[in-house]
């Protein structure tokens, strides 16, 4: 028997489609993926965190020399957003990345390892995080949970 198993996902067309807050969220993940260090792929990520309070948390992708030791942008920012706020909730993230020297207008999803990360503090935190993805112009990609994105996602209920 084949099954299927559908993810959702709205197209936003473009960044005059966004709310206010969306359009802060986009702004504050451009802003800081130009302070991305990535001297060897030249392929920048800038991501933006809302929590419940209203702030946002930003961060971009950190490289190594040794390459594995490096790091997304959403995994520097979640990881930094887990550490100092563990108890305040994440309601948006908005990721951006394309390379550095190029223009692309295709929307650049969360690596696999990203996507499972976010998971685990959408588990801890019992509430859906809406993921938001993106590159420096064309549409915006926006599911209402990581989930979408990682469909038989593993999970502490399995342990
Ligand atoms: N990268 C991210 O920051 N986020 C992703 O979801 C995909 C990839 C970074 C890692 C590396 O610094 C560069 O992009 C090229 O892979």
């Amino acid at each position: 028997m084949q099954k299927e198993h559908n993810i959702k996902f709205d197209s936003i067309e473009s960044y005059d489609q966004l709310d206010e807050t969306e359009k802060t969220l986009f702004d504050k993940a451009m802003e800081i993926r130009e302070l991305a260090y990535a001297p060897y792929s030249d392929f920048t990520v800038g991501c933006a965190i809302l929590l419940e309070n209203g702030e946002i948390i930003t961060g971009s992708n950190q490289e190594n020399a040794a390459y594995p030791s490096g790091l997304c942008a959403e995994r520097t920012t979640i990881f930094y957003t887990g550490a100092n706020f563990p108890e305040v909730k994440i309601k948006k993230l908005f990721v951006i990345g394309a390379p550095r020297k190029a223009t692309t207008s295709v929307p650049i999803p969360p690596c696999g390892a990203c996507r499972q990360s976010i998971l685990e503090y959408e588990a801890k935190q019992k509430e859906e995080i809406e993921i938001y993805f993106a590159s420096l112009g064309g549409a915006i990609y926006k599911t209402k949970s990581i989930r979408e994105l990682l469909p038989f996602s593993f999970d502490s209920s399995y342990l």
